[in-house]
């Protein structure tokens, strides 16, 4: 079965949109028509991003910003909206993640995760605001299951993605007035991301482990989360905000906790250096 969506001349923001789950979620949207922003800290994956979204032949920007950097972020919205106009889907997502025990953990280490996931949500969303299409547009953040389950080695991860799951349902409490719906997805682990392949390489035991798990039987896709993606940001959603919607083949009741715990141990047990 083929679902149709059409975002011709609707103006989509994806922060964190240069590689990965994100990147997907732009190829996505571009590939059904929408004029298409995407910013992140590298000019190099900024650049490439717009070469390859440049094929579907709408409208592609991009922008140079660091999620940390409130001030930076703001001139993103303002140089996206002079370029395609008030924003009908945002897309929240730029993140960083490695595996350490708390007690290996320096002060900068932990802040260094809340700072991007957490505090940087917190700037996008409060930069966007005055840059959304009122009432009409859909904020999706892209969490993770480490909001909602508590993982040995990922105690930064958990704590910065709990924090923007609950930015997520405050802000549909706030939003919900000016037409705004707020929503997040929580991908499960998503075989085409470097993530995946740095912290659960097919062929290892984690790697391994995760596929039995999860209920469906298989890693996820980007085009799996894109999918939903585009259904958030579309009018068939016109009465969902406030949700944090897992898209995980089921894992998010198991499946998660042992693949990372398998893959902190692979790591522990690695040859320093
Ligand atoms: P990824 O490929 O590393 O993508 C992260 C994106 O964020 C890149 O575009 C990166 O570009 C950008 N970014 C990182 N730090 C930034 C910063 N400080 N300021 C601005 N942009 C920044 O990661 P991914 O695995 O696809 O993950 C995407 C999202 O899905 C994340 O929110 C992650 O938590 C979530 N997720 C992933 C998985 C998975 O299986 N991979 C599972 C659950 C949830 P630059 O390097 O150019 O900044
Ligand atoms: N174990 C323990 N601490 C670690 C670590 C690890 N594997 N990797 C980084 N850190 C610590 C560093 O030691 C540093 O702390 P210190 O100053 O006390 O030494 C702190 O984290 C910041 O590291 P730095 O490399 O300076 O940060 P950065 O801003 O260049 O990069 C990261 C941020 C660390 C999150 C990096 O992994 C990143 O850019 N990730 C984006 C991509 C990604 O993670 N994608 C997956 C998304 S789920």
């Amino acid at each position: 079965m083929t679902i149709s969506f059409d975002f011709a001349s609707r103006h989509v923001f994806v922060f964190g949109g240069t590689t990965g789950i994100n990147l997907g979620i732009a190829h996505a949207f571009a590939r059904h028509g929408a004029n298409v922003t995407v910013a992140s800290r590298k000019q190099e994956n900024v650049d490439a991003a717009v070469a390859a979204l440049a094929a579907y032949g709408a409208g592609v920007f991009g922008v140079t910003a660091d999620v940390r950097d409130f001030d930076a972020v703001g001139r993103a919205f303002a140089q996206a909206h002079e370029r395609f106009g008030k924003i009908d889907v945002l897309v929240s997502g730029a993140a960083g993640n490695f595996l350490a025990e708390l007690n290996q953990l320096s002060s900068n280490g932990f802040k260094v995760v809340v700072d991007i996931d957490l505090n940087g949500t917190f700037h996008v969303m409060r930069q966007a605001f005055p840059y959304l299409a009122s009432p009409g547009a859909s904020v999706i953040n892209i969490t993770a299951p480490q909001g909602a389950i508590p993982i040995r080695y990922q105690a930064h991860v958990c704590a910065a993605k709990a924090g923007v799951d609950q930015l997520t349902r405050v802000l549909a409490m706030e939003w919900g007035v000016a037409g705004v719906r707020v929503n997040a997805i929580s991908p499960g682990p998503i075989a085409d991301t470097e993530g995946m392949r740095r912290l659960s390489p097919q062929g290892t035991e984690g790697g391994t482990l995760v596929q039995g798990l999860v209920p469906l039987g298989r890693l996820g896709t980007s085009e799996d989360i894109a999918n939903l993606a585009m259904f958030l940001g579309s009018s068939a959603a016109s009465f969902i905000s406030g949700a944090i919607i897992p898209c995980d083949g089921g894992g998010a009741i198991d499946s998660v906790k042992p693949m990372i715990e398998a893959a902190a141990r692979e790591q522990a047990a690695r040859p320093a250096g």
